[in-house]
């Protein structure tokens, strides 16, 4: 063997800087909601180099009172050609997949779904996650049967 011990498996190496537990808040809108924030924190584990996946995991809580709110997990799965599938869970029933590519020198992630399903009036979602000043900032669009594509939810996570 070559080296030392692998521990990232190299397709998932490109966004290793993801791994570890983030925490912070958020802002949500909607053109048919009235405006809220929350806090939030999320988990990217790299259990192992056999696998080139990412697990997330993801909670939310109303600021004032801790309540939680929102909370979804899935998997991502970076390749090494610089594209990337994300399958997503919602705590609200929603499932969702993303396909999107990620700019490693950038570090950005653009997410675009490819399938929403179970879901009684979301029609699209992107999602693109920047990491600016060791900031993990993310910003959430969504189409309903109703709205386009419009804002929903722009949040900013520091590393624990
Ligand atoms: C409202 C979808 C994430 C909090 C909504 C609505 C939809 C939606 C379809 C109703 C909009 C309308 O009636 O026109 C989604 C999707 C998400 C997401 C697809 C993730 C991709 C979140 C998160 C939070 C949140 C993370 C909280 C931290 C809310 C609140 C409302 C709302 C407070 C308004 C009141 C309500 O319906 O409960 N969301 N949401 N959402 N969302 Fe989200």
């Amino acid at each position: 063997m070559e080296g030392g011990a692998r521990v990232v498996h190299p397709a998932v190496e490109p966004l290793s800087y993801l791994i570890g537990t983030w925490k912070g808040t958020g802002e949500g809108g909607f053109p048919t909601i009235s405006s809220f924030s929350y806090g939030e924190e999320l988990t990217f584990t790299h259990p192992g180099n056999k696998k080139p996946v990412i697990a997330y995991s993801q909670k939310t809580w109303k600021l004032n009172s801790g309540e939680p709110m929102h909370a979804e997990s899935g998997y991502w799965r970076p390749k090494p050609d610089g594209t990337i599938e994300v399958v997503i869970a919602q705590s609200t029933g929603l499932v969702e997949i993303q396909k999107g590519t990620y700019d490693a020198e950038k570090k950005e992630i653009n997410l675009q779904s490819e399938l929403v399903g179970n879901a009684s009036k979301v029609k699209e979602i992107s999602r693109i996650f920047t990491l600016v000043n060791e900031e993990l900032t993310y910003v959430v669009e969504m189409a309903t049967n109703l709205t386009s594509r419009q804002p929903h939810l722009k949040a900013s996570l520091k590393k624990l």
